[in-house]
């Protein structure tokens, strides 16, 4: 996708300049470009600020290096029908409105999650031209780090700009409108906080640049191109062929440091459950020491250490866990989902790990695959976008920033799409078919710099299992990954689970860095040659595949360089993050992301009025396992690898948690059954299943899973007893992918697909309610099955399904 404009004109009697909201969150306000130290534009280069507070806040420069409001360091409201008459004073800036006809004027201040936090102002004007005025005092600072100003003419916003929290002061001082001049709550920023802006791009040496305001422009940033080639040849050029050996290993945690540093290892992982125990502060620990033992040695090349961070750095207790990206798939503002991945960014690095297993691109081709939930949607269009946005946030555009960690696209390739389903299976050929829907997203996620890629447990429909597919991982992946223009995959392919024996085939298929949790250090030198299961008998002691040696510790090498990890502030973990590790921010993005993902399948009106949202002081039922249980709306990857009922994590809301803190005058009562709900006039039914990975989830199908909650039996009766009472029924489905609801929805009212949320059920109560002013925006990322008969069905095919590919209701 090319990259879009950044203001877009549109015409409303005036014209708008809003941030275009394709890729970055929109909130760095200083302005400068990005040059080649010949003065070359540097397209996308990432602009942060430093202060942690704006973590949230970045920007990618634009095709010619630009970055922040606008190519000349002005502020994009100067367009015209709205523009900046005053320089910023000690007071803030001036804007005048222009109308060319009479409409109705806005002006809100929101968080940066989207929610609204006041009316300014919101009067109909007169064609004319208006003063905007900054307020005169400020109080009352708001309690997120930025807010959002956004001014609309009639419908068109045609301003929105950040300001720092502290700025924007208690709106009772607004004033009123006088005359022609409305006089509103908004200040530019003037800074009173002094911050560094760090732009940086993977591959450049960064520049920080301390700013005094948030609104500065400061011009040409020169960024040196770093010679990777030359920093890997020289840590090359000192290793042994056993050292070598070595930087391809990646022995299971907790394995100890010094095993670690005495075998010379590049890596080191963990697979479910390995942190079950652990701390955020533990697991940052462990990792540190792993670094810093590594560093004593004589090589001096740090560990990249990865968990799978399938949703948010899921493996560790009490950090935040994002909904699995099956939710994140219906989440149609791609910034927010940037927001979400940079929150398990974030967390992750927190725990020391620099690197992470995910996001899992699959395309979800047929429903009944156990692992559904990991891929985003079942159409490779839409699987582009995801991984794109997925690996921008994880990674931003610069690897060598220390809040960033490397991701892992997986599973190459066609793992979604097996026949029936299986788990591991065979992809539904042809091949070229099986081309067109399983390697675009490959080709974004490459596109915007994935660093690593990992192989699929499953088998290609011609040339077998993909740890050995030569065709794909080296004549496609390492050699021509998409169009002629892009770049090919030049970081490392890691093996899954032991899925890369016999090593010999894989490594010359062109796997770099096999996943051995059984083997450990052992893969190493262990006198393993019967077996020929060890680098040192196959690299070494046999010399089968000695380039393939060479290429893959050059490759494992160059991601390093990539992440800048010989540099002491990316090999140790920054405790400022660690801190921060399922913190109220980041549950914020994370609840964001959750109203996000809810597809609203049905809203009827009942009474005339539609049943949702419902007003706050409503009597309420709600029922189902799921609907108060923190593990179920987590599912598997929560933690431990299958996941578990209860809460395995520390922190989070239940749905009916989050509804009762948001209902005032009213009632919320949990509820064992429909029937016993009483006299409340609504009843929440929650329809989950039990959490599961992989194959786990290969035995439930479509039928309601293992969770008594389900959509079967005496559940039916009872929804349908409710709907006879009177009651209304809101449906809400929390799964690991489509289930038959045929039995259940014609007695709900409502009905609401949730997939998997996460820690953060309160985001489904803040859907819930009408004084939450929160629309539905989800949209269906999979085509609905009337039933497990229907699969593999997906938009194209011709098959009909209850609810087509990219529905959702808005209310
Ligand atoms: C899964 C991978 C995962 C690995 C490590 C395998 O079973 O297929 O997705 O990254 O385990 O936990």
């Amino acid at each position: 996708m090319m990259w879009t404009q950044r203001f877009v004109a549109v015409a409303a009697g005036v014209a708008i300049a809003c941030v275009a909201a394709e890729a970055q969150s929109g909130d760095v306000l200083t302005t400068g470009r990005a040059i080649t130290t010949t003065g070359v534009g540097i397209p996308r280069a990432t602009v942060t600020y430093m202060n942690l507070a704006k973590r949230f806040s970045w920007d990618f420069a634009d095709a010619q290096g630009y970055f922040g409001h606008s190519p000349t360091g002005v502020i994009p409201s100067v367009a015209p029908g709205i523009r900046q008459t005053t320089v910023v004073t000690a007071a803030g800036a001036m804007l005048t409105l222009s109308l060319a006809a009479s409409n109705r004027v806005s002006i809100e201040l929101f968080d940066l999650n989207g929610k609204k936090i006041a009316n300014l102002y919101d009067q109909k004007l007169e064609k004319g031209e208006y003063t905007i005025r900054p307020l005169a005092s400020l109080s009352g600072a708001r309690a997120k780090s930025m807010c959002l100003l956004k001014i609309s003419v009639g419908k068109e916003v045609v301003y929105q700009k950040a300001f720092d929290a502290q700025l924007i002061g208690n709106t009772a001082a607004a004033g009123s409108v006088v005359s022609k001049e409305p006089v509103v709550a908004m200040r530019k920023a003037v800074l009173l906080a002094v911050d560094t802006v760090r732009v940086g791009m993977t591959g450049y040496t960064p520049v920080k640049i301390p700013i005094t305001r948030y609104d500065t422009a400061i011009g040409n940033v020169t960024l040196a191109a770093i010679n990777i080639d030359s920093i890997v040849n020289a840590y090359f050029g000192r290793m042994t062929q056993l050292q070598k050996c070595g930087q391809l290993a990646m022995p299971p945690y907790p394995i100890a440091a010094g095993t670690l540093a005495s075998n010379f290892c590049g890596g080191a992982f963990g697979g479910g459950g390995c942190f079950s125990g652990y701390t955020p502060t533990t697991t940052a620990n462990l990792h540190d020491g792993y670094q810093n033992a590594l560093m004593g040695t004589t090589l001096r090349i740090p560990a990249i250490c990865a968990y799978d961070a399938v949703h948010g750095a899921s493996a560790v207790p009490s950090a935040v866990i994002m909904p699995h990206n099956m939710g994140m798939g219906a989440i149609q503002d791609t910034v927010l989902i940037q927001k979400g991945f940079r929150v398990a960014a974030l967390e992750v690095r927190g725990t020391g790990a620099n690197w992470g297993f995910g996001p899992c691109i699959a395309v979800i081709r047929d429903d009944r695959w156990g692992r559904a939930y990991e891929g985003f949607c079942e159409t490779p269009e839409r699987t582009q976008l995801m991984a794109r946005h997925a690996v921008l946030g994880i990674q931003l555009t610069d690897l060598s920033f220390p809040m960033t960690y490397a991701a892992c696209v997986k599973h190459f390739a066609g793992d979604g799409n097996t026949l029936g389903g299986a788990n591991p299976g065979t992809t539904e050929g042809p091949d070229a078919t099986a081309r067109a829907i399983n390697l675009p997203g490959y080709v974004s996620a490459v596109a915007v710099g994935a660093a690593t890629v990992m192989p699929s447990f499953s088998s290609w429909c011609v040339g077998g299992q993909m740890h050995r597919n030569k065709t794909l991982l080296t004549g496609w992946l390492k050699t021509a990954t998409g169009p002629p223009t892009t770049t090919p995959f030049m970081g490392f392919v890691v093996g899954d689970w032991e899925a890369g024996w016999p090593l010999p085939a894989s490594a010359d298929a062109g796997l770099d860095m096999p996943m051995a949790p059984g083997t450990g250090v052992g893969i190493i030198s262990t006198n393993d040659v019967a077996n020929n299961n060890n680098f040192n008998s196959i690299y070494n002691l046999g010399g089968t595949y000695p380039a393939r040696l060479d290429d893959a510790v050059r490759r494992v090498l160059r991601v390093k360089a990539w992440m800048n990890l010989f540099s002491q502030d990316q090999y140790v973990t920054n405790r400022n993050l660690t801190a921060l590790v399922g913190c109220a921010l980041h549950r914020d993005v994370a609840r964001a992301c959750v109203r996000g993902s809810l597809v609203l399948l049905k809203n009827n009106m009942v009474g005339g009025v539609p049943v949702l949202p419902m007003p706050k002081n409503s009597t309420v039922a709600v029922w189902g396992t799921g609907g108060n249980d923190v593990g179920i709306q987590c599912g598997g990857w929560c933690v431990s690898w299958q996941g578990s009922v209860g809460n395995p994590t520390s922190g989070g809301t239940t749905i009916y948690q989050g509804m009762q803190a948001l209902a005032t005058g009213g009632t919320v009562t949990f509820v064992a059954s429909p029937a016993a709900a009483g006299a409340t006039n609504y009843v929440v039914a929650v329809f989950s299943e039990n959490p599961y990975a992989e194959q786990g989830g290969l035995s439930i199908a479509l039928s309601g899973g293992p969770n008594t909650s389900g959509t079967n039996g005496a559940v039916i009766t009872q929804i349908a007893a409710a709907h006879t009472a009177g009651k209304r029924v809101i449906g809400i489905l929390m799964a690991g992918r489509p289930l038959d609801i045929s039995g259940v929805l014609a007695n709900c009212d409502a009905f609401i697909w949730a997939s998997l949320p996460g820690t953060e059920g309160r985001g489904i109560g803040e859907m819930l309610y009408s004084d939450q002013g929160y629309k539905f925006t989800g949209k269906l990322q999979v085509t609905w099955p009337n039933n497990v008969n229907d699969e593999p069905i997906n938009v194209g095919d011709g098959k009909t399904g209850l609810f087509a590919y990219g529905f959702g209701l808005t209310d």
